[in-house]
C-alpha cells in the first residue's frame, strides 16, 4: 500500500532552520505581521521574504497558494516556499496550503514553519494527501518522499489533532490505490484478500463465495460475473466500535473490477478507464480502514459486491431475465447497466441481515452523471431528506463536491418491463435518475437510504486540489465526517 509521507511535529530551533537542506516552507498571513520564525528566516535570507511579500505575485495568490524561491541566499534550504494562509483560514484553505507543499515534496523532504497557526493539523493533512504518488509500476523514476517536519509552537497538541487525520489519510490512500490498480492485478480475489487483510486492524471480515451467493438467491449479481474467469464475491466488513446491539450504518459499494460492458460491449476508446469501476467498493473499504485505524465509536458495516463484467460464451445476454435476492425479476436490456444489478442484491442482503439504521451506497454507476455534473460534484439521491442533508453537510465541510438529484414516480415508470418486474435501463433521458430509481426498488421504505453516483469524481481527468491526476478517494473524507458527526457520541 502507498503509505503517507512521514510527518513529525516539533519546534525547530533557529539552528535547525538555518541548516535544513530540503524545502523550507513558511506559512504566512496575506499581509502584515509575520511570526518570529518567519522573521528569522527573512533575516537569514537578507530580506527576501519581505521583498517577495511586497511584490505583485504575492498579492495575486489566493489563500492556500504558494510562491517558490529557489536556492535562497543565506539559507541551506534548496527552496523557500512562501505559503499564503490567513490565521482565520477555513479547513479547506488550510488543506490547500498543505497541498501546495505536498505537491512539490521530493527526496530531500520539507520543513514547514507553521508556528502557532490554529489549522496546523489540517495543513499537515493536506500535505500528506497531495504528496500521494502511485508508483508501484514505474521502474525508473520513483520519487522517494523525504521526511517532513512541521514546526509548531505546541507540537504535542497538534500531533494529537493530526492523529485521526492521518488515519483518514491512510483510508484515502487505500481507496486511491485500489482505484488506480489495473484489473489484471486487482481481480475479485485479490480485492477480497486485501479486505481480509484488514482483520489485523480489528475489522471483522467475511468473504461470501459464489456457492453461498447462489444459495442466498443473488442471481442479479451472479449474472453480471458469469462471463468472467474471476469468481464473484461479496465481502462484509464490520466495525463494531459503538454500543453493542445498536443498529449499524451500512455502506454498500459497487465493486466491478473491470467493466467491458459485457455482451453490450463498450467502445474501445477509453475502455481502459473501467479499471476504476470498483470505485464505490474502494471508498467503502477506505472508510472501514479509517474507522478501524482511529477506533471509531460507531457500528458500521461495509458490504461490497465484487464482480467482473466480461463478454464470453457464458456471459449474460441482453434480454436475459434474472431473479434478484429480493424476489423481483429483472429484464437485462443492456449488460452494460451492470452496477445496479450488483447493488440490487447487496443492498437487499445488507437490509435483510443487518437491519441498518441507515444505508449509503457508492457507485461509479452512470456516464450520465458526468454529463449532468461533470467531475466536480458527485450525484446524491435519497429517499430520506435528513440522511441526504447529513451527507451534503459532511461533503461541504470536507470540501468534496456533492449535489442532490431528484427522484420520483415519473422516472420510475421508465424502467417498467413488458416481461419482468422491471428492466435494467430506462434509456438515455435522466439516465442517472432511472439508475437510482432502480436501486430504490431494492430499498425498504423504512430504511433511510442515500445513493451516491461517483462516476465523475472517482477518477477525474486532471489533478484536484488534494490529489495528483488519478484516483481521488472522493467520499472517504465525507463519510468519515458524517459518521463522526452523526453516529459517534
Ligand atoms: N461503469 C459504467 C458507468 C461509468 C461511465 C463510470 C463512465 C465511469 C465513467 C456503468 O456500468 C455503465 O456502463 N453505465 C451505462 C448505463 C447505460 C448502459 C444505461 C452508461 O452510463 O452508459
Ligand atoms: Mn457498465
Ligand atoms: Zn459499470
Amino acid at each position: 500500500m502507498t503509505t503517507p509521507a512521514d510527518i513529525r511535529f516539533a519546534t525547530a530551533t533557529p539552528e535547525e532552520i538555518a541548516a535544513f537542506t530540503g524545502r523550507l516552507a513558511l506559512i504566512l498571513p496575506p499581509e502584515g505581521a509575520i511570526g518570529p520564525e518567519a522573521r528569522r528566516v527573512d533575516r537569514l535570507a537578507r530580506g527576501a521574504v519581505g521583498r517577495a511579500m511586497a511584490g505583485k505575485a504575492w498579492g495575486k495568490l489566493k489563500p492556500g497558494e504558494a510562491l517558490d524561491l529557489a536556492f535562497p541566499a543565506g539559507l541551506a534550504a534548496e527552496a523557500l516556499q512562501l505559503v499564503k494562509l490567513p490565521r482565520k483560514a477555513g479547513v479547506t484553505e488550510a488543506r490547500r496550503a498543505g497541498a501546495a507543499i505536498g505537491k512539490s515534496l521530493g527526496e530531500s523532504g520539507a520543513m514547514v514553519l507553521a508556528g502557532a497557526h490554529p489549522q496546523a493539523a489540517d495543513i499537515s493533512f493536506g500535505l500528506a494527501l497531495r504528496a500521494y504518488d502511485f508508483d508501484a509500476y514505474r521502474s525508473g523514476d520513483r520519487t522517494a518522499r523525504g521526511a517532513v517536519t512541521l514546526s509548531v509552537t505546541r507540537p504535542e497538541a497538534v500531533a494529537a489533532t493530526a492523529r485521526p487525520l492521518m488515519a483518514l489519510a491512510e483510508g484515502v490512500f487505500f481507496t486511491r490505490d485500489l482505484v488506480n490498480e489495473p484489473a489484471n492485478v486487482l481481480t475479485t480475489t485479490d480485492f477480497a484478500a486485501r479486505l481480509a487483510a484488514m482483520q489485523e486492524l480489528g475489522l471483522e471480515v467475511e468473504i461470501l463465495e459464489e456457492e453461498e451467493l447462489a444459495k442466498l438467491g443473488m442471481r442479479a449479481l451472479l449474472g453480471v460475473g458469469q462471463g468472467s474467469e474471476s469468481p464473484s464475491k461479496v465481502v462484509v466488513m464490520q466495525w463494531n466500535g459503538g454500543i453493542a446491539g445498536e443498529a449499524p450504518l451500512a455502506l454498500v459499494g459497487k465493486g466491478v473490477v473491470f467493466d467491458t460492458g459485457g455482451i453490450s460491449i463498450k467502445p474501445a476508446a477509453g475502455m481502459e478507464e473501467m479499471t476504476m469501476d470498483m470505485g464505490g467498493a474502494g471508498v467503502v473499504a477506505g472508510v472501514m480502514r479509517t474507522l478501524a485505524l482511529r477506533r471509531a465509536t460507531a457500528n458500521v458495516v461495509g458490504l461490497v459486491g465484487l464482480v467482473e463484467n466480461m463478454p464470453d460464451g457464458r456471459a449474460q445476454r441482453p434480454g436475459d431475465i434474472v431473479r434478484s435476492m429480493k424476489g423481483d425479476t429483472i429484464e437485462v436490456i443492456n449488460t452494460d447497466a451492470e452496477g445496479r444489478l450488483v447493488l440490487a442484491d447487496v443492498l437487499w442482503y445488507a437490509q435483510d441481515r443487518f437491519k441498518p439504521a441507515g444505508m449509503i451506497d457508492l457507485a461509479t454507476l452512470t456516464g450520465a452523471i458526468i454529463i449532468a455534473l461533470g467531475h466536480d460534484n458527485a450525484g446524491v439521491f435519497a429517499n430520506d431528506d435528513a440522511l441526504a442533508n447529513a451527507v451534503l453537510a459532511a461533503a461541504a465541510a470536507e470540501g468534496e463536491g456533492a449535489w442532490r438529484m431528484p427522484m420520483g414516480d415519473p422516472y420510475d415508470k421508465l424502467i417498467k418491463s413488458r416481461l419482468a418486474d422491471m428492466k435494467n435501463t430506462g434509456g438515455r433521458p435522466g439516465g442517472s435518475i432511472t439508475a437510482a430509481q432502480f436501486l430504490r426498488r431494492f430499498v425498504r421504505d423504512e430504511t433511510p437510504w442515500c445513493h451516491i453516483d461517483i462516476a465523475g469524481v472517482a477518477l477525474p481527468p486532471s489533478e484536484t486540489a488534494l490529489a495528483p491526476k488519478g484516483a481521488t478517494g472522493w467520499g472517504v473524507m465525507t463519510l468519515d465526517r458524517m459518521i463522526r458527526d452523526r453516529f459517534e457520541g
